[in-house]
């Protein structure tokens, strides 16, 4: 047999934390202006958030939002995006050469967490801003004092602190393309300086080190700034036309987390329990402007549905994660004046999401794997980038352990057939999710947006039962378990 999945529900492995199925919005080409926040348009409320794509965005429930950038915080001056919009200045964005209005600032991102029930995570301005300028954001969010910056976040019609509590100390501060990019012994003093005193001000807050590919780095980073850092960030970005290359990146990503984890274990902090933020991640290959509208397909889709069952579990040693990004730029969701439509990523989370349960259970996998050479093995799991899967599959049940997820990912571009045993499961109807399309390059469009998309259809479980699954697809088959 070729691929087989073994689910023991009665073994709990972990709780998954909520915080991996986060998102990330930049001042980035549309994916504020003209994407979530768009005024004068009859699709928006007096607020001038979007309402269809905050329906689109409440549908994948948001634990966390990063914002606002990316390469865009570090020449960004949050005290332009505060007061009266008409007395705002209009400044020039040096990262995607773009006019900034400031018209959505730091009230109205705040008041977005709120509506969609997102933890917000602000990254500060290592670039152009200065500590100064961080700790009066921090007390303008946080304080509940009577200082200059709490005062003013109260004449400005907020009397509650926003108690935001996970705090970017920079973006991607090691790459020459970053305004104001610094070697690693500069970010790890000057990162330690800003987490040091933001604890100060307020100790709640988590801090996050800017992490990358670059082990010396990462090391000099966490031996140095680690005593005052809670997390290090690490950002992926992968993808070509070729499908197989794009989804075996999955495993080229695990390898990487893996590799991070294993820095923070060599660190003179490993025993602190430093923890990784995947905080961008997507698919980017096929563009390259200052807009950023990658057109999403099938392909990207399954890649998508495969890193979020990945974090399922590795969501240990990865706690958060955040799809780069939400809205238009690299955008889960595609949107125009009259309308929107979801792409392939969208609906990977909209599928993983809302069919899984809090805790990881128990399996074992057999399937067959690949190389990038394309040798093909019969195996097991550790998978990496040269023991590709197949097939991959979790399970997880749900808080109050009424509900199983048994969630696979067939990466082949054949139909294959599954046999599934689950210990202990009296036979029953179940219901089977299937997110797929008609190719790979299947994309969503304005006038067609259901090409690819989520269906649904009963199936009979029992201890022993079997699946086909479509080419390229994810399933989630979800059981009731009320009659343990
Ligand atoms: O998400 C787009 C960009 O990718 C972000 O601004 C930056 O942090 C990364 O290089
Ligand atoms: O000033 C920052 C924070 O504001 C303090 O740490 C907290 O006690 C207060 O609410
Ligand atoms: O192209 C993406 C960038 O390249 C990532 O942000 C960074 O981590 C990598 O080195
Ligand atoms: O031009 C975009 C920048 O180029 C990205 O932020 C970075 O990852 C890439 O190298």
């Amino acid at each position: 047999m070729a691929f087989s999945i073994y689910v023991n529900p009665r073994k709990v492995l972990m709780t998954i934390s909520k915080y991996i199925y986060g998102h990330f919005t930049e001042h980035l080409g549309r994916c504020i202006y003209g994407g979530l926040y768009e005024e004068n348009s009859p699709l928006s409320d007096q607020r001038g958030f979007r309402r269809d794509v905050l329906d689109a965005v409440k549908k994948i429930k948001v634990p966390i939002l990063r914002w606002p950038g990316g390469n865009f915080v570090s020449n960004y001056h949050w005290k332009d995006g505060i007061g009266p919009k008409d007395e705002r200045p209009t400044r020039f964005d040096l990262a995607w050469q773009q006019e900034e209005t400031n018209r959505f600032g730091t009230d109205e991102f705040i008041e977005y967490c709120n509506e969609i029930g997102a933890e917000p995570y602000l990254c500060t301005n290592m670039g152009t801003g200065d500590l100064d300028e961080t700790l009066h954001w921090l007390e303008y969010c946080n304080s509940n004092g009577n200082t200059y910056y709490a005062k003013l976040r109260r004449q400005h019609g907020h009397p509650e602190p926003y108690n935001v509590k996970f705090w970017g100390i920079g973006n991607e501060m090691y790459g020459e393309w970053q305004v104001g990019h610094m070697t690693a012994d500069e970010y790890a003093r000057k990162s330690r300086e800003y987490a040091k005193w933001m604890k100060v001000l307020d100790p709640s807050i988590k801090t996050i080190a800017v992490g990358c590919d670059d082990p010396d780095w990462n090391l000099r980073v966490l031996n140095t700034a680690g005593d005052v850092m809670d997390y290090i960030s690490y950002h992926f970005y992968t993808g070509s036309e070729d499908y197989y290359e794009t989804v075996s990146t999955v495993y080229l990503l695990k390898e990487r987390l893996v590799g991070v984890k294993k820095l923070i274990d060599m660190s003179s902090v490993a025993k602190k329990g430093i923890k990784i933020v995947l905080d961008e991640w997507n698919v980017w290959h096929r563009v390259m402007d200052n807009k950023l509208e990658e057109p999403y397909n099938l392909k990207d889709g399954i890649f998508a549905c495969g890193v979020l069952i990945l974090l399922q579990r590795m969501s240990d040693i990865v706690p958060i994660a955040n799809l780069a990004q939400l809205v238009n730029a690299l955008g889960a969701i595609h949107t125009e004046k009259n309308g929107l439509y979801l792409t392939p990523v969208y609906k990977a989370f909209e599928l993983i999401v809302n069919h899984s349960g809090e805790k990881l259970v128990q399996t074992h996998l057999e399937t067959e794997t690949y190389d990038m050479t394309g040798t093909m093995f019969f195996s097991r799991m550790p998978f990496s980038i040269s023991n590709v899967p197949y097939m991959d599959a979790v399970a997880t049940v749900s808080q109050d352990g009424k509900k199983l997820f048994v969630t696979v990912v067939n990466y082949k571009k054949e139909e294959i057939s599954i046999p599934i045993r689950i210990e202990g499961l009296a036979s029953k109807k179940a219901v089977a999710y299937t997110l797929s399309g008609p190719d790979v390059s299947s994309t969503n469009t304005i006038d067609k947006p259901n090409t690819v998309d989520i269906c649904s259809e009963p199936v009979t479980v029992g201890t022993e039962f079997k699946i086909v699954m479509k080419p390229f697809s994810c399933t989630v088959v979800e059981i009731e378990l009320t009659d343990r």
